[in-house]
């Protein structure tokens, strides 16, 4: 089964090819960061033009790098949310539009679920529930159970910005360009974690929640002053001090966290997606901290927003439930 998979929750208009949820034939991806970084974040009014300009080439570009026709397609699969609600509806209406006119079944995606989804795409079967998922992204942040695929137990989540928006935030504190993690990430390799003490926060009673806005304050009154609108406080050797520490913080506060969830749940597995997950020095900084976890992570190109993923999520949940109706709606906000 050969499914078309859309994705354009946010800023990446995107679009890709697979066979029976695994093998990737294309995965083209259209980012906007060109026109949101002057803003220093996504501005939706200017993510939805830059869909509607690009949905339609995308989707031909990957029919063209998988070498196939819309005629081959047996599925057409996109994210209905959670999003930016302009974004979600030109990719739901290109797939619906799409379905309708090759007269193919459509089926709609959690985009959080489908980064989950990303780090099982190379295994070469299922591992075995139930698993820990783990999810760090622009938008969200949670650690869920997974029973199984399509069944999730929230165990913990933010409750103010996501860990992608807060690194989004203290980058553009220090003066960096948008999308903020990266940049914090080749930064704070420069620079020494334990010289300034950075804290993320804990919520009275739930041990698996995440609080990211203090720490971002903190580093607002660290570079900024204790008004914080202040000139930059900090020498450049200071900044990369200052990122080194934010990071170390917002990890391991990540890595506490999960693998507390871990052995309370009795977790052998660990399943992580979104943005974030792109960073090399979390992969690192779990691995030193534990080693007798499997930990799943996505493969290159997988962890950012990608058609991929929703491609290979669309054809599981078409097997287990068929299609979805031309009539479903896309959707801001999903609780799990
Ligand atoms: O999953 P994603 O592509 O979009 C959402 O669904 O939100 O995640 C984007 C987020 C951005 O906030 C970006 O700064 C963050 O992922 N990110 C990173 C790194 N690479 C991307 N954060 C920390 N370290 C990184 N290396
Ligand atoms: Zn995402």
């Amino acid at each position: 089964m050969l499914v078309l998979g859309i994705e354009s929750t946010c800023d990446e208009t995107a679009c890709s090819l697979v066979i029976e949820g695994k093998q990737i034939l294309s995965n083209v991806i259209s980012s906007q960061i060109d026109i949101h970084r002057e803003f220093g974040g996504v501005v939706p009014e200017l993510a939805c033009r830059r869909h509607i300009d690009v949905i339609l080439p995308i989707i031909k570009e990957a029919l063209e790098e998988g070498n196939r026709d819309l005629a081959d397609v047996d599925l057409i699969a996109a994210a209905h949310g959670p999003g930016l609600i302009g974004a979600l509806l030109i990719g739901l209406n290109a797939a619906k539009s799409l379905a309708l006119a090759i007269k193919k079944p459509f089926i709609a995606v959690n985009h959080i679920e489908a980064h989950l989804y990303a780090a099982l795409m190379s295994l070469p079967a299922m591992p075995s529930f139930p698993c820990l998922g783990v999810v760090l992204s622009g938008g969200h942040t949670s650690i869920l159970k997974i029973n199984s695929l399509g069944n999730y137990a929230v165990i913990g989540q933010t409750v103010d910005d996501a860990i992608g928006e807060a690194f989004d935030k203290a980058a553009k504190i220090l003066n960096l360009p948008y999308p903020g993690g990266p940049r914090i990430e080749e930064m704070a390799s420069l620079g020494d974690p334990y010289r300034y003490s950075l804290k993320p926060g804990n919520v009275k009673g739930r041990p698996f929640d995440f609080s990211f806005s203090g720490l971002k304050t903190a580093m607002l009154y660290l570079a900024r002053g204790q008004n914080g609108v202040g000139p930059m406080a900090l020498n450049e050797k200071e900044q990369c001090d200052a990122a080194a520490a934010f990071q170390c913080a917002a990890f391991n506060d990540v890595i506490e966290k999960t693998l507390a969830a871990a052995s309370l749940h009795r977790c052998q597995t660990i399943i992580f997606g979104g943005g974030v997950t792109n960073s090399q020095t979390l992969r690192r900084m779990f691995s030193e901290k534990e080693n007798e976890l499997n930990f799943l992570w996505p493969s290159k190109g997988l962890s950012l927003d990608n058609g991929a993923m929703i491609a290979g999520l669309g054809y599981h949940k078409f097997m287990l439930q068929g299609s979805d109706t031309l009539s479903l709606e896309a959707q801001t906000r999903i609780p799990f």
